[in-house]
């Protein structure tokens, strides 16, 4: 396998490349105006980045799309995300940001930090690379492995007495022979989909020529069941 995850941690490295995804930066604003205040996350995103270059001994990142969590960002967002970016932009010697359903707006000023790849991805290593909200491009689609985001997929356990617990994770799955690897979220404050109990998101993973196989967590445990809906392995 070209992708190989991080152990215990929402991130993948191909080849010299270090790869992680919906950062959602700024979505503590959307929270604080729920009345959820929780500290800014760019910082401890950066400090995470930065240790798992330095675990990874990658010289390239590729941030898989949702930089930033608004889809028209306001200027306190905008603002850090260039702070996240000139952070950790010292640390490799290429970024590139595969565009996300939330990636509009992005500054100008960011734009010279970072190499802005289209929302039908990119082949990085023989590794098809998009977002998931739209379709891959051709070029994408002649690879065996596609690694997606979007979908920031988590595993809901239930306990006896009916609590539950929401635990990120990646899914493995196949597209018409190719492997399929969905990504979890870098910003714990947005663990997205359960896939025991929601629905696929984006094109190709809604598509009936998706077969999930796997889930896995980040601690590395293996769930084979409970797949979304129709799709669960037999
Ligand atoms: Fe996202």
């Amino acid at each position: 396998m070209r992708a190989k995850p991080i152990f215990g941690n929402p991130a993948l490295v191909i080849e010299d490349a270090l790869v992680i995804s919906d950062l959602h930066i700024g979505i503590e604003y959307y929270l604080q105006k729920k009345g959820i205040h929780i500290p800014s996350q760019w910082r401890e995103m950066a400090a995470a980045v930065k240790e798992l270059k330095k675990e990874s001994e990658t010289k390239t990142l590729i941030i898989n799309g949702d930089l930033k969590h608004g889809i028209s960002a306001g200027k306190r967002e905008l603002s850090d995300a260039r702070h996240f970016i000139k952070e950790i932009s010292g640390d490799f010697e290429k970024i590139y940001l595969v565009k996300g359903n939330h990636d509009g707006g992005i500054q100008d000023e960011i734009r010279h930090l970072l190499t802005i790849i289209p929302s039908s991805g990119f082949v990085y290593g023989g590794t098809g690379i998009f977002h998931g909200h739209a379709w891959p491009s051709e070029e994408v689609m002649k690879t065996d492995t596609l690694v997606i985001g979007h979908m920031h997929p988590s595993y809901e356990f239930l306990d006896s007495l009916g609590n539950s617990q929401k635990e990120p994770c990646w899914i493995r799955g196949k597209y018409k022979g190719k492997a399929v690897i969905v990504m979890p979220s870098m910003n714990r404050f947005y663990g997205g989909v359960a896939v025991n109990r929601g629905e696929f998101l984006g094109p190709l993973l809604k598509s009936d020529d998706f077969i999930p196989e796997e889930i896995i967590l980040l601690d590395g445990t293996v769930v084979k069941k409970g797949l979304v809906g129709e799709k669960s392995p037999e």
